[in-house]
């Protein structure tokens, strides 16, 4: 049986642990969609269009991988769109009780045509956030260990161009 998947997040932007659940992923899936979901924060470092420009570069040598945006409820996506697999990263105990409870809501509301899998994000980053990259950036500290380096580049080039807040978003 073939597997179309959808890993979504708002990628805010893309880490290192979510490139290596894509890759992972892709092992293990037939078609596997990185879903940006939109987002209505204004605030954001990253636009939706340059999140999925991001992350398309990032993902660019796996053949199986295609990169989307999308609005609204995850599960109508889902629906949809003929996911049947969602794959979602777990970091420690805290992602796992989250997680065990957005995975059962989402089983009532995927009316059984898909299913969620959990993969454990490595170790090396299991202590980062899209958010903390951003925090680390916005003060001044490296964040080349943590980020894809096609990541880093609009990073660097978003800090050229606008003015950033101690969090790393658009001011
Ligand atoms: N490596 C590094 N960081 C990781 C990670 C990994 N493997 N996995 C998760 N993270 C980080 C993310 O960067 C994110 O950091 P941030 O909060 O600082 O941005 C944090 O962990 C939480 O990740 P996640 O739970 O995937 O949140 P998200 O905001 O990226 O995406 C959606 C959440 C898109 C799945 C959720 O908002 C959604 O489904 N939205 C649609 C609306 C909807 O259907 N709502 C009902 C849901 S019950």
């Amino acid at each position: 049986m073939s597997h179309k998947a959808l890993y979504a997040g708002s990628f805010d932007p893309l880490t290192l642990g979510h490139l290596d659940i894509i890759e992972r992923a892709s092992k293990i899936t037939d078609d596997l969609v990185v879903g940006v979901i939109e987002n209505p924060n204004k605030t954001a470092m990253f636009s939706d269009d340059e999140r999925v420009r991001m992350i398309k570069e990032c993902v660019s040598g796996l053949s199986n991988v295609t990169v989307e945006s999308f609005s609204g409820l995850l599960a109508d996506y889902v629906k949809g769109n003929g996911f049947d697999m969602v794959v979602r990263g777990l970091r420690n105990v805290t992602d796992f009780d989250s997680e065990v409870q957005m995975a059962q809501l989402h089983g009532v509301l995927y009316e059984n045509r898909a299913e969620t899998v959990f993969l454990i994000t490595d170790p090396n980053y299991s202590y980062i956030s899209s958010s903390m990259v951003r925090e680390v950036f916005g003060l001044g500290g490296k964040v080349d260990k943590w980020v894809p380096k096609q990541v880093l580049k609009y990073m660097n080039e978003k800090q050229k161009f606008v003015v950033l807040d101690e969090n790393g978003n658009n001011v």
